[in-house]
C-alpha cells in the first residue's frame, strides 16, 4: 500500500521538490491551500456572499463580472480592486469598468472579516475567485472547486483593461479572437457568455442595437427602448436576461433563439454563424451548459496567477502594502 494519498509516480520527497518548483499547470494552486492557516475561509466568504445577494440579488452577477475583469487583465491577481491615487493609476477608470463594475464593498467586507480571523494570510485574488463562484451558486447556478494560492499584484494596467476586455460591439470573429488571446476556445467563449443569464447592462451598451439592428425581436426592442431613450439615460439599466435576471439558468440561450439578446455581442452568438448549434444545444440542455460553464470558469480563474514569492498578500484590497 502507498503511504501517501496523492497520485504520483514520484516518491514523496521528490514530489515535494517538484511542487515547490511549480512543475505542472498551476501546480502551485490547490484547494486546501489555506486549510490549516485559515480553516474558516470558505464559510466566511459564503456567508458574506449569501447575505449580500439576499440584500441585492444583482450582487451575484456583479461579483462574477468583477472576477472576469480581474482575470482578463494580467491574470487573476486582484489588480482590478486597486484604487487610483495621486501617484497610482489602476483599472477602475478603464472604459469597460468605469460606472459599471460593482461589488468592491462586498469584497472589502469579506477581507475585513478574513483579516480578523487569519491576518496576513489570504489574498484578495483568492477571495474574489471564491466570491464569484459563491455568487453564481447563490443564484442557483452550478458550483466548481476553486483552487487557491493566488497572490495579489502590486501593479495594474489601465491600457490592458481598455484593450483586452471584450466590448459589446464586437462581432463573432472578434469575440472568438478576444477569448482565443486568453487561451479559450470558441466553445468556451460561448459557455462563459452564458454569464449574461444574470445581471444588468446600461443603456449606453445596447442603445445602437435596440434602435438600429435588424436581428432583434420587435416587441423586445420596443420594451427595452421604453427605458433607454435615443439620447440621455445612458445609465438606465435593463436585464441581460429579460426572462429571469436573478436566476442562473439557460434562459440566456433561449432568448437568443427568439432574437432577444440585449447586447450586440450576445446576439452574435446566434446569428447564422458557427456557434448557432451550440446555442441551440444549451437552450434545451441546461446540464450541458452548467458543466461547460463550470469547467470554463475553473480555467478562467487559473489565468496567470501570481504564486510563491511573487506579488504580496494585500492587507487592504484597495491598495498595495
Ligand atoms: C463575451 C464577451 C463579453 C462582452 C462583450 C461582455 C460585455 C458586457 C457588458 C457591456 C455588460 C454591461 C456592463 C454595463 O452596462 O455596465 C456586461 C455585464 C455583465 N457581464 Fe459581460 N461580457 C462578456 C463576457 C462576460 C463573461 C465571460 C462574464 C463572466 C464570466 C461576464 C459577466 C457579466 C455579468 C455577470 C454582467 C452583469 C453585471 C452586473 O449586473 O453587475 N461577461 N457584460
Ligand atoms: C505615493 O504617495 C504616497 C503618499 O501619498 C506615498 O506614501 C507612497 O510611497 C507613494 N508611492 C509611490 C510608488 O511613489
Ligand atoms: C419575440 O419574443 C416573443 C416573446 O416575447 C416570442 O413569443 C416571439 O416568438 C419572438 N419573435 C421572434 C421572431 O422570435
Ligand atoms: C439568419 O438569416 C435569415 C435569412 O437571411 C434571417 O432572416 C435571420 O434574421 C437571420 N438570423 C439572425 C439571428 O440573424
Amino acid at each position: 500500500m502507498p503511504t501517501t494519498t496523492h497520485v504520483s509516480n514520484f516518491p514523496a520527497p521528490l514530489m515535494l521538490v517538484l511542487l515547490l518548483l511549480g512543475v505542472g499547470a498551476n501546480a502551485q494552486l490547490s484547494s486546501n491551500f489555506y486549510s490549516s492557516t485559515c480553516p474558516n475561509l470558505l464559510s466566511i466568504i459564503k456567508t458574506a456572499v449569501d447575505s449580500a445577494v439576499r440584500g441585492d440579488a444583482r450582487m451575484g452577477a456583479s461579483l462574477l463580472r468583477l472576477h472576469f475583469h480581474d482575470c482578463f487583465v494580467n491574470g487573476c491577481d486582484a489588480s482590478v480592486l486597486l484604487d487610483d491615487t495621486a501617484n497610482f493609476t489602476g483599472e477602475k477608470t478603464a472604459a469597460p469598468n468605469v460606472n459599471s463594475l460593482r461589488g468592491f464593498d462586498v469584497i472589502d467586507t469579506i477581507k475585513t472579516q478574513v483579516e480578523s480571523s487569519c491576518p496576513g494570510i489570504v489574498s484578495c485574488a483568492d477571495i474574489l475567485s471564491v466570491a464569484a463562484r459563491d455568487g453564481v451558486v447563490a443564484l442557483n447556478g452550478p458550483s466548481w472547486a476553486v483552487a487557491l494560492g493566488r497572490r495579489d499584484s502590486t501593479t495594474a494596467s489601465l491600457s490592458a483593461a481598455n484593450s483586452q476586455i471584450p466590448g459589446p460591439n464586437l462581432n463573432l470573429n472578434a469575440l472568438i479572437t478576444s477569448f482565443s488571446n486568453k487561451g479559450f476556445t470558441a466553445r468556451e467563449m460561448v459557455a462563459l457568455s452564458g454569464s449574461h443569464t444574470i445581471g444588468q447592462a446600461r443603456c449606453t451598451t445596447f442603445r445602437n442595437r435596440i434602435y438600429n439592428e435588424a436581428n432583434i425581436n420587435a416587441s423586445f426592442a420596443a420594451s427595452v427602448r421604453a427605458n433607454c431613450p435615443q439620447s440621455g439615460g445612458n445609465n438606465n439599466l435593463s436585464p441581460l436576461d429579460v426572462v429571469s435576471p436573478n436566476v442562473f439558468n439557460n434562459d440566456y440561450f433561449r432568448n437568443l433563439l427568439s432574437l432577444r439578446g440585449l447586447l450586440h455581442s450576445d446576439q452574435q452568438l446566434f446569428s447564422n454563424g458557427s456557434t448557432d448549434a451550440q446555442v441551440r444545444a444549451y437552450s434545451t440542455n441546461s446540464a450541458a451548459f452548467f458543466n461547460d460553464f463550470a469547467s470554463a470558469m475553473v480555467k478562467m480563474s487559473n489565468l496567470s496567477p501570481l504564486t510563491g514569492t511573487n506579488g504580496q498578500i494585500r492587507r487592504n484590497c484597495r491598495r498595495t502594502n
